[in-house]
């Protein structure tokens, strides 16, 4: 599977990234693993710890298996002064995880982020590729019961 997402792409080092997000967006569990690293390592011919350093240096890969959904709350000065530590207290205790965490049921990561480019409807949080604004504690419980029914 991974070798077959490479070769979508020419094996040049710019390609880098493009690949290492096709093989996370693609993972049912969102991730890239040890094993994929090794693949793209050896069809780019570049060094498994020059693509780790740059899986650390962007938050947005990981190097863990994460929910089916992934959460990402702004946590950027708009955000927080709007109230997002709020919505973050209410999405901790409606899926009973901390950041990082994923649901038991494999349903939901939690995670923040900075900044999503539309501060106007803070505070904000993206659910995969969703943007939801504006967020009140009764709109995280409508939001995430909407995501669990589509399960
Ligand atoms: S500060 Fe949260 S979306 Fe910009």
């Amino acid at each position: 599977m991974y070798k077959e997402i490479c070769s979508k792409y020419a094996p040049t080092k710019d390609n880098l990234i493009y690949i290492l997000h096709e093989i996370q967006d693609t993972h049912p569990q969102h991730y890239i693993s040890e094993e994929a690293v090794e693949a793209v390592s050896e069809y780019l011919k570049i060094p498994s710890n020059h693509i780790y350093g740059v899986l650390t240096f962007y938050t947005m890969y990981s190097t863990k298996p994460r929910g089916k959904n992934i959460i990402r709350l702004c946590e950027s000065p708009p955000c927080y002064i709007k109230g997002s530590d709020n919505i973050m207290r209410k999405l901790r205790t409606e899926l009973g995880v901390e950041e990082g965490g994923t649901t038991k049921d494999g349903l939901f990561t939690l995670e923040l982020c900075a900044c999503l480019g539309v501060c106007g409807n803070a505070p904000v949080m993206m659910i995969n590729d969703d943007v939801y604004g504006d967020l009140t504690e009764e709109k995280v419980e409508e939001i995430l019961e909407k995501v669990r029914r589509r399960k």
